[in-house]
């Protein structure tokens, strides 16, 4: 076998690892060349890799000095050398380098520090290599995880539903159409919910992680046309009881975000006060409340609208922590809502706002669970309950009270990040003019 990189691995540890050994130390890292600069004779080389940087310097009694000298922004290479503290290094401990294996002499890299928003999204592929961008990264891996940790513990079943679907959930205005392969057109779907409402009648309590698709003409900070969905279905509960389930999951979350990614938050700049906050119960604000308050603020806004971003940034000024919004006008929600049986013009659902601007990141609520309810509903709607004919089923053999919610995964993270744009919280975002890279 050829000694390559990977067949020498056993003694290189990660920079994360080396930066806590002591001066003295032999040390050999691998990674890529985040800063390059000459000083004087000296070649100095920040190394970054997945856990941290380190700063490798090497003099020109190195035999590696000229190939050091040689190393581009973004090269790879396997640096060897002995351990020095340096307050004035990253970490507080620098390299001194022996030896220097250039992996791959990288082309003149196109990302300056002054690059713009726009071209940043065109080069993402390079640009998801950033500081930056691995630490949302890594809080995003957080969040995904103890989302599962959380719905395993309590005793869901994770289920799969399709991504191409024959009818709107969330309305036609968003729906992604696609010519089948037998020249049909079915849709991208935007939710999950109807399939996991077919499957609590096996499991009870079900719960899935995929795409939703919503074709979102607007460009707002909080819109993807691709985004993940979390979604939880709960049979024999109720809007009560479905609040409760987001809460603590979404606690949960934000606790281990706290826990394991301390200094990706601080990387971030992003404060943690308000993240210490998120414990259960939340704050439950009444629809009713919500009107007088923003009419108070000024906003022209009335019984039955819906609310949108601007509002809801406001009603987040009110809470320092998640808080429930419940209680929305019939109009102002999908038609799969059971409406309240003791104020019929109001449903049984309610959205979870993030504060500090963030606004909704969960809808949920109760589900209509007779028939001719759901049937009179459908048609209120102006839509064709033939469309729903296997949904309506669902009330036709053994219906039970239930609910469940969908929570925005990329919403979640750019709140729990601190982030002022949802593209910046997945590593390929897709909007209304972004399908590259
Ligand atoms: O409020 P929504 O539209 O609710 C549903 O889709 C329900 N069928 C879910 C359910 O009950 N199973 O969407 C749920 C969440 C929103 O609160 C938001 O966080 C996120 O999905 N979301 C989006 N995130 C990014 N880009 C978009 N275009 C989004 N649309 C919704």
């Amino acid at each position: 076998m050829s000694g390559g990189i990977a067949m020498q691995a056993t003694d290189i540890i990660p920079v994360k690892e080396a930066l806590k050994l002591p001066a003295g130390s032999t040390v050999k890292v691998r990674g890529w060349a985040y800063r390059r600069r000459d000083l004087g004779d000296k070649a100095f080389i920040v190394v970054r890799d997945s856990t941290g940087i380190i700063q490798a310097v090497f003099t020109p009694d190195s035999p590696s000095h000229p190939d050091a000298r040689k190393v581009t922004v973004e090269s790879s290479l396997v640096v060897e050398g002995t351990l020095k503290d340096d307050p004035r290094a990253p970490g507080g401990k620098e390299i001194q380098g022996k030896k220097l294996e250039i992996v791959h002499l990288a082309e003149n890299f196109p990302i300056r520090r002054d690059a713009s928003r726009e071209f940043l999204l065109e080069v993402r592929h390079l640009a998801v290599r950033s500081r930056k961008m691995t630490s949302v990264l890594k809080i995003r891996n957080t969040v995904f995880e103890a989302l599962h940790e959380w719905f395993r513990a309590n005793g869901y079943y994770e289920v799969q539903g399709p991504m191409f679907v024959s009818a709107a959930v969330e309305g036609g205005a968003t729906l992604f159409p696609v010519k089948y392969v037998d020249g049909s057109t079915v849709y991208l779907t935007q939710s999950s919910q109807f399939y996991l409402e077919a499957l609590i009648f096996s499991l009870e309590k079900v719960y899935t992680v995929a795409p939703s698709f919503r074709a979102e003409k607007s460009r707002t900070r909080r819109h993807l046309t691709e985004f993940w969905h979390a979604e939880a279905e709960v049979a024999w509960t109720n809007l009560e009881g479905i609040m409760k389930v987001e809460e603590e999951l979404v606690a949960h979350i934000v606790r281990r975000v706290l826990e394991k990614n301390a200094e990706d938050l601080e990387l971030l700049g992003r404060k943690t006060e308000i993240l210490r906050n998120v414990e259960p119960p939340f704050p439950r604000l009444s629809y009713d409340k919500a009107i007088e308050i923003l009419q108070g603020k000024g906003f022209k806004v009335s019984w039955g609208d819906d609310l949108g971003a601007d509002e809801e940034r406001a009603l987040t000024e009110e809470f320092d922590r998640p808080f429930f919004l419940y209680g929305f006008p019939v109009q102002a929600k999908a038609f799969y809502h059971k409406n309240d049986p003791s104020r019929p013009e109001v449903t049984l659902s309610a959205d979870l706002l993030a504060p500090e601007g963030y606004g909704e990141i969960i809808g949920g609520g109760e589900r209509i669970e007779k028939l001719e309810e759901l049937v009179e509903k459908i048609k209120s709607f102006g839509l064709n309950p033939r469309d729903y004919e296997w949904y309506l089923d669902l009330r036709r053999y053994g219906s039970v009270p239930h609910a469940g919610f969908g929570l925005g995964m990329d919403r979640l993270v750019t709140w729990i990040a601190g982030l002022e744009h949802i593209v910046d919280s997945l590593p390929f975002p897709r909007t209304v003019s972004r399908t590259y890279p």
